[in-house]
């Protein structure tokens, strides 16, 4: 029987973390335990940085984006002998059951410490979408609805100016945020990891809307590709690609991402998660995560997650070349 609930925020922030506390909390509490949050991600649990997670604390923070709870990468983590004293310590301040918000290393760390013997269930919160089992993450969603509304302004002058712009978004090794996003602002071009850059076709069709006086382009690059200045040279070294160079303008979009107030759907879906990552810890299940599927909100297995690649939608890829979007070439295996 769990008294005693602990929860922490690890990796990068994403906006959504904060109703998923409120969720932990307010249903763990209704279950008849105590909540209380570790500062900093893992590193609160060896620095003893506590804090009591009152129902007041959690609600008057649930439209901020980031994490009240604050969170880190953290290092001492990466080491078996001191995921072992965490787990100690932890049995120390009675805490018998630990709940973790984060992306793919975070929910590593939570599967060491069910291997262990804490139970322990995961949440995943990630602006990269790039959790396999799940269809989305808290903080994707908050995430593409910034991206949209700074190419919506960027594309103002796109417009104005006959430009090209080339866009850098988030994403180290997912192009899920690149490709949603070329489709709903109506980029031509969406250069993904999962996919080969064809440079010279790229090149091709932007020279042709050059030449057909098109007024503006755009296209979105994810940083796991590349950053823009290696694109840029990238089509510089082809023939023909003088006027594109000169023309394009770079923007790289970089942590404001990551910040604003979650979105209706990021603060339900993490409402949705907190709740019931609370309820299934409190009957007993570990070892897992919450994930969205088909609309509904279930456990897996994080055995049956971690170390699995999450490819692009097949439909969503579809709709991408429908819709003459250029998101590359297969890569060769
Ligand atoms: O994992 C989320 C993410 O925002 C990635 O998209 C990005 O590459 C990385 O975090 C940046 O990390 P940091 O904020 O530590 O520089």
């Amino acid at each position: 029987m769990i008294k005693t609930l602990g929860i922490l925020t690890s990796g990068g922030d994403a906006p959504g973390m904060n109703p998923a506390i409120r969720a932990v909390v307010r249903t763990a509490r209704n279950h008849g335990a105590r909540t209380i949050g570790f500062a900093n991600g893992f590193d609160g649990i060896f620095d003893e940085e506590i804090i009591e997670l009152n129902d007041g604390f959690v609600t008057s923070n649930m439209d901020r984006g980031g994490t009240i709870l604050q969170s880190s990468r953290c290092k001492r983590f990466y080491h078996e002998e001191k995921r072992t004293e965490a787990f100690h310590r932890l049995r120390e301040m009675d805490v018998s059951g630990l709940i973790v918000i984060g992306g793919d290393g975070s929910l590593h760390g939570a599967r060491a410490l069910h291997q262990l013997g804490l139970p322990t269930i995961g949440i995943p919160g990630s602006i990269d979408n790039d959790i396999w089992g799940t269809e989305m993450c808290i903080g994707v969603d908050t995430a593409a609805n910034t991206i949209l509304s700074m190419v919506d302004r960027i594309k103002d002058t796109a417009r104005s100016h006959r430009r090209c712009f080339l866009i850098e978004v988030m994403g180290r090794n997912s192009g899920y945020l690149g490709l949603i996003s070329a489709i709903s602002c109506g980029a031509e071009v969406a250069v993904i990891p999962e996919f080969r850059p064809n440079y010279a076709r790229i090149l091709e069709r932007m020279n042709k809307r050059f030449a057909q006086t098109r007024n503006n382009s755009t296209i979105i690059l994810s940083e796991g590709v590349c950053h823009t200045e290696e694109f840029v040279s990238r089509i510089g070294e082809l023939e023909n690609s003088d006027k594109l160079c000169r023309e394009i303008r770079k923007t790289v979009l970089g942590h404001v991402q990551r910040g604003g107030s979650p979105s209706h759907f990021d603060r339900v879906l993490a409402s949705r998660m907190g709740e019931l990552a609370a309820i299934a810890i409190l009957q007993g299940e570990s070892g897992s995560m919450t994930a969205l599927r088909k609309g509904r909100i279930s456990i897996l297995d994080l055995d049956h997650t971690l170390g699995r690649k999450k490819h692009p939608a097949m439909d969503m890829l579809r709709l991408a070349r429908n819709l003459n979007i250029d998101f590359g070439d297969p890569v060769e295996v």
